[in-house]
């Protein structure tokens, strides 16, 4: 996809119905590490408490002015963990890669690049796991047969 067709900006308080949609998506539960269905209330209260937490950075990535994927990092003790996904109708289109790509670099600029910035994947999903290979990240050691550990050094 163009380049130029593509952005990333700040998650805001408009976002909440949006990731809402996005959380409950079948596919996102299944490859969550907590499956369960999310309901509004517990929705609306986690993402106004992530958005309030100064150790929690999220992005919406857009495609010529529409979101088609979000991401977030938990800042902890140096490294960041990622929580990510493309809204259905995006996937296989390479954004995925792009996302993770662009938006390690956005998180270096504003959290300062000692950050490791960090990715756990379970195995059965490929589409994660060739996003994470193909956006420059490696695996760790204490990877096991179920969870892929992913890294990225600035
Ligand atoms: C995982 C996810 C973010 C990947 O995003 P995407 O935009 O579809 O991924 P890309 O188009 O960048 O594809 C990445 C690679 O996976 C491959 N791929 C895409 N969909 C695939 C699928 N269903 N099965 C196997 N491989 C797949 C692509 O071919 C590509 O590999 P290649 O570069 O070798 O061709 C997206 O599928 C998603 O939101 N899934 C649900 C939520 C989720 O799993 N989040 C990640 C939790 S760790």
């Amino acid at each position: 996809m163009n380049d130029s067709r593509i952005s990333l900006r700040r998650t805001t308080a408009d976002d909440m119905m949006l990731y809402f949609a996005w959380a409950n998506d079948p596919e996102v539960r299944a490859n969550s590490f907590t499956q369960d269905i999310i309901t509004l209330e517990a929705h609306e209260r986690w993402f106004a408490s992530k958005l309030a937490d100064e150790n929690t950075v999220m992005y919406v990535f857009e495609c010529d002015g529409v979101p088609a994927g979000q991401i977030r990092f938990a800042l902890a003790n140096g490294a960041a963990e990622i929580g990510f996904s493309i809204a259905k109708e995006f996937r296989g289109k390479g954004l995925g890669t792009e996302i993770l790509r662009r938006s390690c670099e956005m998180l270096w600029n504003e959290r300062g690049t000692n950050l490791i910035i960090r990715g756990a994947v379970k195995t059965a999903n490929t589409a994660s796991s060739r996003a994470f290979e193909r956006a420059g990240f490696t695996t760790m050691d204490d990877s096991t047969n179920d969870v892929f550990f992913y890294a990225k050094r600035y």
